[in-house]
C-alpha cells in the first residue's frame, strides 16, 4: 500500500543484475549501496540522501547512471543470424511480471504507478508501450534519437521496448477487428484512454501469446497461421487497456484481477460481436485449461489457489499458470449468474473501472465494491444472492472451482461425439468408419476441442494416432494451438513418428504454452528424455530468459 510520509532519508529501489556506476541529486553525488541479491526479488539499490526530506510529496530528481548486464532478464538480445532478415540484431523486453527491475532501477511493484518519457538513441527503430513524440537523425553516426512519452500512469511492468529492423503497416485507423474490440469495450466499460493501439508482432522466441504493454501489444509470431486464431489473443490484449492497464492488481497474489478480468471482458466482447454460443464455447476451453493447470500442480497445491500467498518470496512466474485466468473468469461468470445476469452484472464491471481506474486493488477492495453497489442499485434482494457465493473458497481454497459452471455445449457437441468415435474405436481398430468429411466443416477451435478430449483418455495406441494423421493431416498443420495439441496427444503416447516434428516445433517458436508442456511430455515419454534435453541444450540461445529458466526447471536441469 502506498502511503506517503515525511522525512524521508533513503530512497530504496529494486533491481537485477544491474550495474550501477554513480547516483546524483542535483549534480551531488549520492552515496548508495546494494544489497545481497535474493533469488528471484534481485537487490535492493539503497540511495542516501544528503538530508531528509522534511514534507512528504516535495519533488526531486534523481539521476542513475547505470548498465544492464549479461544476465538482464527483461530483455532478449538477438544476433542477426537469430532474426528473419539475418541482417540485423534485435532487442525486446518483457517485465511483467517481476523483471522490469533488470532494465531499469525503480519500484518494481504494481502498487505503484508512474509516467515516463525516454529518449532511445538506435541505428535502428525503436519502438516504446508509451506514444512517440518525436525522432532527431544523428547525421554524424546515423543513428536516430526516438523520444516518448506515457502520459497516463502505469505499473512498472507496461515498461517495454523493441528495437531492430522493423516494418510498419498501418491497418486501417485502428484495423477492423481491433477496431470493433475497442469499440465493444468502450461499449462496455469506458472512453479507449491510450491514444494508439498498436501491435508489434515479435520474433519466435517471444515467449508468450500476448502482452498489453500500452499503446502496443507484443505478440507472438505463432498467431500468424493464416485463419482467424489470432483474433482471441488480441481481444484478450485489448481487454486488458482497462483491466489490468487501468484497473491494475496491487501486488501478484491479486494478479486473478488483471487476468481473470480480462478473460471476462474478453469473452464478453467476443460474445456481443459472435453471439453467446461462442462465449460459452470459449469458456468450455477454458475450463479445460484450468483443469490442465489443476492436474499439474496438484488439486492441493498452493497454486492452484486464486489468490495465493507469495508471502514467502515465490517468483511469481513459477505460479504462472490458467489458475489466476480461468478461475477468476469462472467466479465473475458465477456471480453474474447468480446475481440476475448482464443486466444487473454489466453495468457493475463498468463501475469497477470508474472506481478504481489509475488505482492498485486488492481482492478485498474488490468485493467489498461488489456488495457495496449490488446494495445500492439493487438492494437486499441481490445481497442476499451474493452471500450465498462461498467467497472463501473461490478466493482461498486450493483445486478446481467449487461449483459447476454447465456451460452450453452446442458449438462443442461434434468435437465431443467425434472424440467418442475414436476412442471407442481404439479397442476395435476399426477405423472404416472415418473420413476426411469429419473435420472438414470444424473451425480450428472445434479441431481444438476435438483433440483436447482425446488427450484426457488413455494414451492412443499408434495404429489410431497413423490412421488420425492419414485422414485429417494434422502433423502438416500450420495452426500452432492444434499443432500444439496433436503434438501433445502423440507425446503422450510416445509415438515416436512425431518426435522431429516436436523437436521442430519447440526450437522455431518459445512460446511458453507450446514449449513447456511439450518438453515436459517429451522429457518423461518413452525414448525422449535425452532427446528433450540434447534439443534444449542445443538450442538454449534460442529461448527468451524468462522461457529458458522456466523449461530448465520443467526438466530438472538447473
Ligand atoms: N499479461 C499476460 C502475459 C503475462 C502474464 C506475462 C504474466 C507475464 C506474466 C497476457 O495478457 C496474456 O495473458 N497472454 C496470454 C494470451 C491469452 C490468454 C489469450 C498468453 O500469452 O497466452
Ligand atoms: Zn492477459
Amino acid at each position: 500500500m502506498v502511503t506517503r510520509v515525511d522525512n524521508v532519508a533513503k530512497i530504496v529501489l529494486d533491481t537485477s543484475y544491474i550495474d550501477v556506476k554513480s547516483a546524483t541529486l542535483a549534480g551531488q553525488a549520492l552515496k548508495f549501496t546494494i544489497a545481497e541479491r535474493h533469488p528471484h526479488l534481485g537487490s535492493a539499490l539503497t540511495l542516501d540522501l544528503p538530508e531528509p526530506i522534511a514534507t512528504a510529496g516535495t519533488e526531486l530528481q534523481i539521476k542513475i547512471d547505470y548498465a544492464t548486464t549479461e544476465k538482464c532478464t527483461a530483455i532478449q538480445f538477438l544476433e542477426p543470424e537469430q532474426t528473419v532478415g539475418q541482417k540485423y540484431p534485435y532487442l525486446f523486453s518483457q517485465c511483467q511480471a517481476i523483471h522490469a527491475r533488470s532494465f531499469v532501477p525503480c519500484q518494481d511493484s504494481p502498487s505503484v504507478k508512474l509516467t515516463y518519457s525516454a529518449a532511445v538513441t538506435s541505428p535502428l527503430r525503436v519502438l516504446m508501450s508509451a506514444l512517440e513524440t518525436k525522432s532527431v537523425e544523428n547525421a554524424s553516426n546515423s543513428t536516430t534519437t526516438y523520444h516518448f512519452e506515457q502520459r497516463t500512469t502505469i505499473p512498472s511492468y507496461l515498461i517495454a521496448i523493441a528495437s531492430g529492423n522493423l516494418a510498419g503497416r498501418e491497418i486501417g485507423p485502428r484495423s477492423t477487428d481491433t477496431e470493433s474490440f475497442i469499440k465493444t469495450g468502450e461499449d462496455l466499460l469506458t472512453p479507449y484512454e491510450w491514444g494508439r493501439y498498436d501491435l508489434l508482432v515479435l520474433p519466435p522466441s517471444f515467449p508468450y501469446g500476448g502482452m498489453e504493454n500500452p499503446c502496443l501489444t507484443f505478440v507472438t509470431p505463432t498467431l500468424l497461421a493464416g485463419d482467424r486464431s489470432a483474433v482471441d489473443v488480441v481481444a484478450h490484449e485489448i481487454s486488458h487497456s482497462w483491466m489490468g492497464n487501468l484497473v491494475t492488481t496491487r501486488n501478484w497474489e491479486h494478479f486473478w484481477l488483471n487476468e481473470g478480468w480480462t478473460v471476462f471482458v474478453e469473452r464478453k466482447i467476443a460474445g456481443r460481436l459472435h453471439g453467446e454460443a461462442e462465449r460459452q464455447f470459449s469458456a468450455i476451453i477454458g475450463w479445460k485449461a484450468l483443469k490442465e493447470s489443476v492436474e499439474l500442480f496438484g488439486e492441493n497445491s498452493p497454486a492452484t489457489v486464486l489468490k495465493p500467498d507469495l508471502s514467502s518470496g515465490v517468483d511469481p512466474d513459477d505460479y504462472f499458470s490458467s489458475v489466476p485466468y480461468e478461475k477468476g473468469f469462472n467466479l465473475l461468470y458465477h456471480i453474474e449468474k447468480t446475481v440476475g445476469g448482464p443486466e444487473v452484472f454489466e453495468p457493475f464491471m463498468k463501475a469497477h473501472v470508474e472506481k478504481f481506474a489509475s488505482e492498485s486493488v486488492t481482492t478485498e477492495q474488490w468485493k467489498a465494491f461488489l456488495y457495496e453497489f449490488m446494495e445500492k442499485h439493487h438492494g437486499q434482494a441481490v445481497v442476499d444472492k451474493l452471500n450465498t457465493i462461498d467467497f472463501d473458497l473461490w478466493i482461498n481454497g486450493t483445486g478446481m472451482p467449487p461449483v459447476d459452471p454447465e456451460f452450453d455445449t452446442t458449438l462443442a457437441d461434434i468435437c465431443y461425439k467425434l472424440a467418442d468415435r475414436w476412442d471407442k474405436a481404439r479397442d476395435s481398430q476399426d477405423f472404416t468408419g472415418f473420413s476426411p468429411e469429419d473435420i472438414k466443416d470444424m473451425k480450428a477451435d472445434q479441431k481444438i476441442v476435438f483433440l483436447e478430449r482425446l488427450t484426457d483418455t488413455k494414451p492412443m495406441p499408434h495404429s489410431l494416432l497413423a490412421k488420425m494423421d492419414e485422414l485429417y493431416h494434422f502433423t502438416p498443420i500450420r495452426n500452432a494451438d492444434i499443432r500444439f495439441r496433436w503434438q501433445q496427444l502423440c507425446v503422450m503416447a510416445s509415438y515416436e513418428p512425431i518426435y522431429p516434428h516436436v523437436v521442430k516445433f519447440v526450437t522455431e517458436q518459445g512460446r511458453m504454452k507450446f514449449v513447456r508442456p511439450l518438453y515436459r511430455l517429451l522429457h518423461r515419454a518413452t525414448n525422449g528424455k535425452e532427446l528433450a534435453e540434447k534439443t534444449y541444450l542445443e538450442h538454449k540461445k534460442f529461448y527468451h530468459p524468462i522461457a529458458a529458466q522456466l523449461i530448465e526447471k520443467d526438466m530438472g536441469l538447473n
